[in-house]
């Protein structure tokens, strides 16, 4: 195959192509075996297993969400230093998409429906920052990265005890996530100011209620 400049078009296609790839089919295949293979499976009473169906169902709309605000990062980043350093966590989210999207799937569960519209928004976002200045958009990264953490260690306390299997998923991400919002910060974020950490709170919570049951 010849190597050939991407045009402007080209890359908004591409994009596009993942985007729906994301919001709409299953997860590409994790570098990282899930943290949930080792550990034996428990029997969750009907009760547990919906409420972990939903709070897994949360997690991975959050990581739909992470892919789309690192493809509109990596689409609008003006310096190729910024992408690079992206790139590693970006990776990560995808490993983080595909272990919860099994787990959902061995629990019963479904994906939520709602994927899409939280995808094109993430995006938007990501993209949206990217064009003012690279400082805004790892900021915004850092600032999303922050959020996703907080999420995590609540269902940390609100997965059932016994199961091991979601909790060492979540686990995981979560010591990933910390190190990613390090990493857009040591890349040269903005620490963002309360008031819009308070507003990303509030747009989070929205994503977290309708996700639980859709
Ligand atoms: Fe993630
Ligand atoms: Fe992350």
């Amino acid at each position: 195959m010849t190597d050939r400049k991407l045009t402007g078009l080209d890359k908004i296609l591409t994009q596009l192509d993942q985007g729906l790839r994301t919001a709409f089919s299953s997860a590409p295949l994790p570098e990282r075996k899930s943290p949930a293979d080792t550990i034996a499976d428990t029997n969750l009473n009907d009760k547990d297993r919906a409420h972990t169906i939903g709070l897994m169902r949360v997690n991975h709309t959050g990581e739909v969400c992470a892919q789309a605000l690192y493809q509109g990062q990596a689409l609008t980043a003006k310096l190729p230093e910024v992408r690079d350093q992206m790139k590693h966590s970006a990776a990560e989210e995808i490993d983080h998409l595909a272990w919860c999207e099994e787990r959902i799937k061995k629990l019963g569960g479904q994906t939520s429906l709602l994927n899409p519209i939280w995808y094109a928004m993430s995006f938007s976002l990501g993209a949206g920052a990217g064009l003012i200045n690279d400082k805004l958009s790892l900021g915004f990264v850092a600032a999303t990265e922050d959020q996703v953490s907080a999420h995590l260690s609540k269902h940390l306390s609100d997965l059932p005890k016994e199961d091991l299997k979601s909790r060492a998923i979540v686990e995981e991400m979560l010591v990933d996530e910390r190190r990613h919002a390090q990493a857009a910060r040591d890349a040269g974020g903005y620490e963002f100011p309360s008031p819009v950490k308070k507003l990303m709170t509030l747009a989070s919570s929205a994503m977290t209620l309708s996700s639980y049951r859709l």
